[in-house]
């Protein structure tokens, strides 16, 4: 692994500093094979539908799929996100709607992290009346920080601390989703 100041590490950030390395390319790829493993074993039949969330998700599914032994289909969703002052109107909206039907599936909704919950909530709800056969969440990072962990939650990757991190598909305006590593970005 490279160290934070190192060229390689600066050479991708454009020369900014990441404070630390929270979760390295090794201990990521152990625990996404585990999940591969859980998801596997918790649907021995049925069709089942992953369903990225997209951006954020998009390095986890692509690794996460990859280590599912099953036959699944892959789609993904884009949801609307409400800038700053903003008021929802408490349904979520969708940018892309998934094409391939939901009806009867087991449904598989794959998220990069989630700090208050609110953006599973609502999507949980319009993802419930398209009646698939269930609905379960696979985040790879959870705050904790959820006034209720959904039941829906069945599949979590790590546990994450209470900064805001960047790097496996993850971004702060945009930047950082490449790195191949989790980091907490030096302020
Ligand atoms: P929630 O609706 O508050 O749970 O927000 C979840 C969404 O916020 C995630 O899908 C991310 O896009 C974004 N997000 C939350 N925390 C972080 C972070 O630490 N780094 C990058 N994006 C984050
Ligand atoms: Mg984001």
């Amino acid at each position: 692994m490279s160290t934070l100041s190192s060229p390689e590490v600066l050479r991708r950030t454009g020369g900014h500093r990441i404070k630390s390395i929270v979760f390295d390319e090794a201990t990521i790829a152990r625990r996404v094979a585990e999940l591969g493993n859980e998801v596997t074993a918790a649907f021995p039949e049925g069709e089942l539908l992953v369903l990225g969330l997209l951006k954020g998700s998009f390095i986890f599914l692509s690794d996460l799929v990859r280590k599912i032994e099953r036959p699944i289909q892959v789609d993904f969703l884009v949801a609307a996100s409400y800038g700053a002052g903003t008021v929802s109107s408490g349904t979520v909206r969708l940018l892309y709607d998934p094409a391939t039907i939901l009806e009867g599936k087991h449904i598989l909704l794959v998220e990069d992290i989630i700090d208050s919950g609110r953006t599973l909530q609502r999507l949980l709800g319009l993802l419930g009346e398209r009646r698939p056969r269930s609905l379960a969440i696979c985040a790879l990072l959870d705050k904790q920080l959820a006034p209720q962990r959904p039941p829906e939650l069945r599949f979590v990757g790590f546990r994450a601390p209470p900064a805001f991190l960047v790097g496996y598909g993850l971004d702060h305006a945009e930047n950082y989703r490449h790195l191949p590593f989790i980091a907490d970005l030096d302020s």
